[in-house]
C-alpha cells in the first residue's frame, strides 16, 4: 500500500460515517423519519432492522473520534441528522440535538480533525415525507431553514460542508427503484425528486453562503456503466444508465442544463419553470466530492424507458455482490475533472467495502480490504500525478453499521462492531492504513 508521503503536502485523508448508520436514533429526542416507517413495513429491510441503537455513537462518539485520530486520519466526515435537530422536520428545534452536534464538532477539534459535514444523509424526517417529502418543492425550502439553524450553531467551526449525500440515491434509487426509504416505484415521483434534489442544494448553498461559511462542495456517487455485449442496444443502454446516474447530476450542478438523453424520459414529468431553477442549483462550489465503489453492466430490456437492466459481472466481488473495478475510479476522476467542474478540487468522499468479517482470537483478518483501499489509492495517487485535483480521500467506513436495506449484515467498518456488546475492534485493514497514514 502507497504511503502518506505518497500524495501531495496537505493531501487529507479521512473516514466517513453517517449520522442514522450510527447514532443509535432512538435517543436524544430525534423524531420519527422515512427509514423507520420503510423499516417497520414488512419485505423492505432485512430483518426489518432500523437505526433505533445502530452503533450507539450519541454516547460513544467520544471512543469513535478516538479511533479516527488513532488511526493517522486528518478528517472525519459525518453527517447531521434534520429529525434530530428538527423533530417536526420544521419549527421547534430540539436543543438536545444542537447540543450534540455542537460537543461533536468540538470532540473532532479536540482531536485535531477536520470536520467535514453533510447535511442530510438520507433520514427525512416523517412529516415532512407525508407532506411529499421529496416530491415536494417546499422541501427545497424546508432544507434551507433546517441548514441555517443547524449551520448556525455549528457552521463556525467546519472545515468543510456539503448539502445532500449522494443526489442519485435521494431521487432514483428511493423514488424509482423503490429500493431505499420512501420505497416508491413511479417515474413521476423520480423525475420531481431529481430536480428538487438539487434545487434544495442549491438554497442550502446559498443559506450556508448566507452564514458566512466557505469550502462549500457536493457529494455525488458515481457507478461506472459498461454494455454487457458488444451490441448497439447494450451500448445505447448503459449510456442511458451513465447518464441518469452520473451525467444528470454533474450537468445539473456545473453546467446548468441537464442532459438530452435524460430528459427524453423524465421530461415530461418535471414540475413547470424547472428551466428557470439552474441559477441556484448551479450556484458556485468549492469542491466536488465523488464516492465510488463499482461498476455495473447494463443490457437492454423490454418495457418503457429506460428499458435497461443489470447483468451479473465476472470480476472479484464484495459482500455486497459489487464488482471491484477501481478502473472506474479513474475514468470519473479525470470525466469529471474535464467535463464538469475543471479545476475544482475533488475528493473521494467515500470508497470501500463489505466483507464478511468475523472475529476470531481477538482480531478481524480482511486482506480483501486492505487490498480493495491499496488499489483505490493507487488510482488516486496517479489521478494526481497525470493532473487531476484530488485534494482527499474517505474511507467508508470507519465502523461496521446500519446499510440500509440491508441491515446490519454488511460489514463495511474499519473497526468491527460487535452489535450485541457494541464492542469496537480495529481489523486489519486499519492498522495497515495506520502505518501507511504514518510514514
Ligand atoms: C453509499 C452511502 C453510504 C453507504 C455506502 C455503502 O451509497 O452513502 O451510506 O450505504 O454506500
Amino acid at each position: 500500500m502507497l504511503s502518506r508521503s505518497d500524495f501531495p503536502e496537505g493531501f487529507t485523508f479521512g473516514a466517513a460515517t453517517s449520522s442514522y448508520q450510527i447514532e443509535g436514533h432512538k435517543f436524544g429526542g430525534a423524531g420519527p423519519t422515512h427509514w423507520d416507517s420503510f423499516a417497520a413495513t414488512p419485505g423492505n429491510v432485512i430483518l426489518a432492522e432500523n437505526g433505533d441503537l445502530a452503533c450507539d455513537h450519541y454516547h460513544r462518539y467520544g471512543e469513535d473520534l478516538d479511533l479516527v485520530a488513532n488511526g493517522g486520519f486528518d478528517a472525519y466526515r459525518f453527517s447531521t441528522s434534520w429529525a434530530r435537530v428538527l423533530p417536526e422536520g420544521r419549527g421547534t428545534p430540539n436543543d438536545k440535538g444542537l447540543d450534540y452536534y455542537d460537543r461533536l464538532v468540538d470532540a473532532m477539534l479536540e482531536r485535531g480533525l477536520k470536520p467535514f459535514a453533510t447535511l442530510y444523509h438520507w433520514e427525512l424526517p416523517q412529516p415532512l415525507a407525508d407532506l411529499g417529502g421529496w416530491r415536494n418543492r417546499d422541501i427545497a425550502g424546508w432544507f434551507a431553514d433546517f441548514t441555517e439553524i443547524i449551520m448556525g450553531r455549528i457552521g463556525d467551526r467546519l472545515h468543510s460542508a456539503a448539502p445532500i449525500n449522494e443526489p442519485w440515491c435521494v431521487a432514483w434509487l428511493s423514488h424509482f427503484m423503490g429500493y431505499h426509504a420512501p420505497g416508491l416505484r413511479d417515474i413521476r415521483a423520480a423525475s420531481r425528486a431529481m430536480h428538487h434534489v438539487l434545487l434544495a442544494h442549491g438554497h442550502a448553498i446559498e443559506a450556508m453562503r448566507g452564514l458566512g461559511m466557505s469550502n462549500l462542495g457536493a457529494v455525488c456517487n458515481m457507478e461506472y456503466a459498461m454494455p454487457a455485449d458488444d451490441s448497439e442496444a447494450a451500448k445505447a443502454a448503459a449510456m442511458r444508465y451513465d447518464g441518469i446516474y452520473n451525467r444528470f447530476f454533474l450537468s445539473g450542478l456545473f453546467g446548468k442544463e441537464y442532459p438530452a438523453d435524460v430528459l427524453e424520459g423524465i421530461e415530461p414529468h418535471l414540475p413547470a419553470g424547472w428551466q428557470d431553477d439552474f441559477d441556484t442549483i448551479a450556484a458556485p462550489l468549492d469542491w466536488c466530492g465523488i464516492n465510488y465503489y463499482t461498476r455495473k453492466l447494463i443490457a437492454p430490456d423490454d418495457g418503457p424507458w429506460p428499458a435497461l437492466k443489470e447483468v451479473d459481472g465476472p470480476l472479484p466481488k464484495t459482500q455486497m455482490g459489487w464488482e471491484i473495478y477501481p478502473e472506474g475510479l479513474a475514468q470519473f476522476i479525470e470525466r469529471t475533472h474535464r467535463d464538469y467542474t475543471k479545476g475544482l478540487p475533488l475528493y473521494i468522499t467515500e470508497n470501500g467495502m463489505a466483507r464478511a468479517d468475523v472475529l476470531e482470537n481477538g482480531a478481524i483478518d480482511d486482506p480483501e480490504r486492505t487490498a480493495f483501499l491499496a488499489d483505490h489509492l493507487d488510482v488516486v495517487q496517479k489521478a494526481i500525478a497525470d493532473g487531476a485535483p484530488v485534494r482527499g480521500y474517505f474511507v467508508w467506513s470507519l465502523l461496521d453499521n446500519y446499510e440500509w436495506t440491508l441491515g446490519y449484515e454488511k460489514r463495511f467498518g474499519l473497526v468491527h462492531v460487535d452489535f450485541e456488546s457494541l464492542q469496537r475492534t480495529p481489523k486489519n485493514s486499519y492498522h495497515t492504513l495506520k502505518i501507511a497514514l504514518t510514514r
